[in-house]
């Protein structure tokens, strides 16, 4: 059992394709823990660290901060790889049919969800928005 974290990004909130996401990730995963944040500043730079060397960091952080976003947990077996599959091509140009990226994602950038790509990268993301107590294993 593998765990992974998602975030359906502003542009896809603001867009009214939240719960078709949700919808589409519950046929696949299970979702454990879920919220919508409206993320400032600090809290978007502080979750895409890793990437604050890269020329694209500051519109990233940006398009983050643009509206709210919903994070979710999700939970089942091979998980990260799976949700990955879901998710699409970074670049939606490159995005097979039928993945989220594919039928939501507008651009590199404004791409519609994130996903952890990694278990380390997973249990960081995962801590960095919920506490242990928001964390119940639906088995
Ligand atoms: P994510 O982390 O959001 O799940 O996306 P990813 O793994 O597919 O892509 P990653 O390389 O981790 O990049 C993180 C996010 O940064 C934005 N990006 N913009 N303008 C650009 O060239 C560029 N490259 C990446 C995207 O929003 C990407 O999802
Ligand atoms: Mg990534």
């Amino acid at each position: 059992m593998e765990r992974t974290l998602s975030i359906v990004k502003p542009d896809a909130v603001a867009a009214g394709n939240a719960g078709k996401i949700i919808a589409l990730l519950e046929e696949n995963l299970r979702p454990i823990a879920m919220k919508m944040m409206h993320l400032d500043r600090k809290q978007a730079e502080g979750f895409y660290a890793v990437h604050r060397e890269r020329p694209f960091f500051a519109d990233l952080c940006d398009f983050m901060t643009s509206g709210p976003v919903v994070i979710m947990v999700l939970e089942g077996e091979n998980a990260i790889a799976r949700y990955r599959e879901l998710m699409g091509a970074t670049n939606p140009a490159q995005a097979a049919e039928g993945t989220i990226r594919k039928q939501f994602a507008t651009n590199i950038e404004r791409n519609a969800v994130h996903g952890s790509d990694a278990p380390e990268t997973a249990a960081f993301e995962i801590s960095y928005f919920f506490s242990k107590l928001e964390l119940h294993s639906r088995g």
